[in-house]
């Protein structure tokens, strides 16, 4: 909890002065408590994007967009990425603290535990058609385990807050690649819990019963990677419609559909797929001036996907460590001349060099490299966002479970300024 405020902002409204509590955190930039703002002087704030605005107090992940720094609980993500693997960084997140070794191997028990899904809920996927998106498909499954977990909805008891926790982390793989198998008309493969939290999930996309699969190493490495740099970002669009739904006391399965379905879009998640169609669509590294041309206009609402973030305004520390991954993945599968890398790499470098993108300190995001290898790794583009939701998983618990810990989470209500007709009086339909 944030200590006491030590000094207060002055505002002055209409001749009077009102004192605004001022509380600072462990780093970052302080903030303005205005809480009591409209019961004393009677206006709101405005601040459509929440560009200024902290929504909570939270203890999990730190960014500074100016260093392009990100930490997940104080440790910094290439660190994590380099040392640790994505269970560790599940358990971290959740608790607080790395595990001991015993509480490493007590929940990587209590996870594999859960991975397979309630038979039933196979027939609920056949009810989708074959051609619906993946991400369709696991936002609806996802609400759907609302319907087969009764048993850990209540989000007032701390024991089936837990038990919901461990479901959704151990489901979520089963549940992305039956997605996966449903839309590419391939059975169902059941979760095989010999198999590390990657490869698991690698296994069920890609193998089949008719031939033996053997899950490469590097590949599985390179997963559970892109998993961990994926895991947390703090106050997100997704994160942020997971606490609003939450706040009204909705059950955990239903708040993390929403946030899935917040995802999607191409400004978020969605920006994966975008991107890796976008580089087929260039294609060749000669037109690129083209597209970088069309990103500038003003007129067209083209945009280059996979640059430019709200609060990273340096570069994307995600995407530096992507940018290797794929750099070794690529050449370890001895792709490395694929022509979409090629092309990805060179609209980096003019993008950087270009004094629209420099001057609106627009740099490659995570999803700019990230597509790229799993598209090496043989996923459809349009498993990429669903890969993303499946690593997003823990960071919406995370940040969801803080809420229901803190004794003064309330309901979410935002207000307006509205701008529609005022008050009159209904006309008759003869007299309109
Ligand atoms: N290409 C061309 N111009 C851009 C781009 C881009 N990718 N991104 C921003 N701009 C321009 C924008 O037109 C605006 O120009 P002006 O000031 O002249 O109107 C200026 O830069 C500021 O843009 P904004 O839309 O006000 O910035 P924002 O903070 O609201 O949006 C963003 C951030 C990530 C939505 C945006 O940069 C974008 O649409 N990028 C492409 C989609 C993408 O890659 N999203 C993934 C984000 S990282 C993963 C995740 O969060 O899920």
């Amino acid at each position: 909890m944030h200590d006491q405020s030590t000094e207060s902002a002055k505002l002055t409204l209409k001749g009077t002065t009102y004192d605004l509590p001022v509380y600072s955190g462990t780093i970052g930039p302080d903030v303005i408590d205005i809480g009591k703002l409209y019961a004393e002087a009677g206006v709101f704030t405005f601040d459509p994007g929440y560009t200024s605005t902290g929504s909570c107090e939270s203890s999990i992940t730190y960014i500074d967009g100016e260093k392009g720094e990100l930490l997940y609980r104080g440790y910094p993500i290439e660190q994590l990425a380099e040392k640790s693997h994505f269970l560790e960084v599940c358990y971290l997140l959740l608790y607080g603290e790395l595990p001991t070794a015993a509480q490493m191997e007590d929940f990587e028990t209590r996870v594999t535990n859960h991975t397979m899904l309630h038979e039933q809920l196979a027939y609920f996927f056949r009810g989708f058609r074959r051609d619906a998106h993946p991400m369709a498909v696991v936002c609806g499954a996802m609400g759907a385990m609302s319907a087969f977990y009764h048993d850990s909805t209540d989000i007032n008891d701390p024991w089936q807050r837990e038990v919901a926790t461990i479901r959704m982390i151990a489901k979520m793989p089963t549940l992305v690649s039956w997605a996966y198998k449903y839309s590419i008309g391939q059975p169902f493969v059941y979760p095989n819990n010999s198999l590390d939290y990657a490869s698991n999930f690698l296994n069920m996309c890609f193998s089949v019963p008719a031939a033996e699969y053997h899950v490469d190493p590097i590949l599985s490495r390179a997963m559970d990677r892109i998993f961990t740099l994926h895991a947390d970002h703090e106050q997100n669009a997704s994160t942020s419609t997971v606490r609003l739904a939450s706040s009204s006391g909705a059950n955990p399965f239903a708040c993390v559909a929403a946030g899935v379905a917040c995802l999607w879009g191409p400004a978020h998640g969605g920006a994966n797929e975008a991107c890796l169609r976008m580089l087929r669509e260039i294609g060749s590294v000669d037109r690129i001036p083209e597209y970088i041309k069309k990103a500038k206009d003003k007129d067209d609402p083209f945009r280059l996907m996979g640059f430019g973030h709200r609060v990273y305004k340096n570069f994307d520390p995600r995407a530096k460590v992507m940018k290797q991954s794929a750099d070794e993945v690529l050449g370890l599968l001895g792709i490395e001349n694929n022509p979409t890398l090629q092309v990805a790499k060179e609209l980096e470098r003019i993008a950087l060099e270009d004094e629209y993108f420099v001057e609106k300190k627009l740099y490659p995001n995570v999803d700019f490299y990230s597509g790229i290898i799993l598209d090496a790794m043989g996923f459809p583009t349009s498993m990429f966002t669903p890969i993303f939701a499946l690593a997003r998983t823990v960071g919406w618990i995370s940040q969801w479970k803080e809420m229901l810990e803190d004794p003064k989470a309330r309901i979410g209500r935002p207000r307006q300024l509205y701008t529609g007709a005022a008050f009159r009086d209904y006309t008759d339909v003869e007299n309109r």
